[in-house]
């Protein structure tokens, strides 16, 4: 009898993580954490004063050699305010991919600005900047070194390129294409801690870059995220804003424009600075993880299991495997087979473009990112499963 797609997938994915029914990707704790985190109730600081959010910025700092860093209570908070400090204006259109989390489409949202949705590629699953460059080449007339967009005469002023599942998308070819159009960078790095493209950390290339430590990341805070900039300028604004914009004062409250509370609270803080202690394990966990699945998922010749691009090192944050065109109508059935039986895995978010906050916004041909989306299963990848 021939054994049907879906109960090959299972049988690779239970090879690696064992019989357990297993989740997509869970945090982990150890004592370490329990440590700080006592040590922080202990002191009574657990809001935004506090040396826990001093130590994890210097942490922070140390790892992705970024020379500024904000920590803020969430990535969503850490892109809303980068725009916010990148003084993008109602009206500007701003250049995300259609295949991401909504986070990167309501932070433009959140700005009165208009997300305008670019295709990815397949070799990185991030924006595709050659076809970008030709698109812009299209659409772009330039008025005092701004883009306008000849069709909807507003300004094209930024680009957000997302680092998806934890890959290195090709940033230098869209820092060249940003810096052919005057465009200002926000890297979404939210899933890539850790990761880097021939050698930098990612979320150190742009303008800013954004962090995410939810529950789900390579390691978490609770909630939590982090703003990285290597400009002083724009630092100091990001700070501000995320901290109410209270000017410095002995005991006068004095806020001189509207602020966020974005600002990390210390017990956040405390849980974040046992997680990034064991950073470096997690990676290397997740690393051999992916090798692992690589072992049982290369003889299979209708999917192939996404590897680290070309000069990328990943934290391979989540495993992918990618379904052929041909075995793409699997892709439910698949969805439906590993779930029943305990393995938990999940498409690629549904595309931007076609949700009903955003989907009559500007967008460009999106062919490679509507068959990503139905190729795209996320396995189980969490660090721990290396030692299954
Ligand atoms: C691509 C992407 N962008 C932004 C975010 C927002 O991060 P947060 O959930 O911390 O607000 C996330 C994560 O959830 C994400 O995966």
């Amino acid at each position: 009898m021939q054994i049907k797609l879906e109960q090959k997938v299972l049988q690779a994915i239970r090879k690696v993580v064992g019989k357990k029914n297993i989740n997509l990707h869970e945090p982990s704790f150890t004592n370490l954490e329990f440590e700080h985190l006592q040590k922080c109730i202990k002191s009574g600081y657990v809001s935004s004063i506090g040396s826990y959010v001093t130590t994890f910025e210097n942490k922070l700092k140390m790892i992705t050699k970024a020379k500024y860093v904000i920590p803020v209570v969430n990535g969503t908070a850490a892109l809303h305010v980068s725009l916010r400090a990148l003084d993008i204006l109602p009206n500007d259109e701003i250049l995300i991919p259609s295949l991401t989390f909504i986070a990167t489409a309501n932070a433009v949202a959140y700005v009165n600005a208009i997300p305008h949705f670019v295709d990815i590629e397949e070799q990185t699953l991030g924006i595709d900047p050659f076809k970008l460059r030709n698109y812009l080449k299209k659409i772009v007339i330039s008025k005092n070194k701004f883009s306008f967009n000849k069709m909807t005469g507003r300004r094209i002023r930024c680009l957000i390129p997302l680092h998806t599942f934890g890959h290195a998308c090709n940033i230098l070819e869209l820092k060249k294409v940003a810096s052919e159009f005057n465009l200002l960078i926000v890297e979404d790095a939210a899933e890539a801690l850790g990761s880097s493209f021939k050698g930098k950390q990612l979320g150190t290339f742009g303008d800013f870059g954004a962090l995410s430590f939810n529950g789900n990341k390579i390691i978490t805070t609770g909630g939590g995220g982090a703003v990285l900039t290597n400009n002083i300028i724009l630092a100091k604004r990001a700070l501000k804003l995320s901290s109410t914009a209270k000017l410095k004062h002995d005991w006068e409250f004095i806020h001189d424009e509207i602020g966020f509370n974005y600002r990390m609270p210390n017990i956040n803080a405390a849980l974040g600075c046992a997680q990034l202690e064991k950073l470096d394990k997690f990676i290397k966990d997740k690393r051999n993880l992916y090798q692992k699945y690589e072992e049982e998922f290369k003889c299979f010749n209708n999917l192939y299991l996404f590897k680290e691009p070309q000069f990328a090192k990943s934290n391979y944050w989540l495993n992918t495997i990618i379904l052929s065109n041909s075995a793409k109508y699997k892709k439910n059935s698949i969805l439906k087979y590993t779930n029943l039986n305990g393995i938990r895995t999940r498409p690629a978010w549904k595309l931007m473009s076609t949700l009903k906050p955003y989907k009559n916004t500007p967008k460009s041909d999106l062919r490679v990112s509507k068959s990503l989306y139905d190729r795209i299963i996320n396995i189980p990848s969490s660090h721990f499963l290396n030692n299954s």
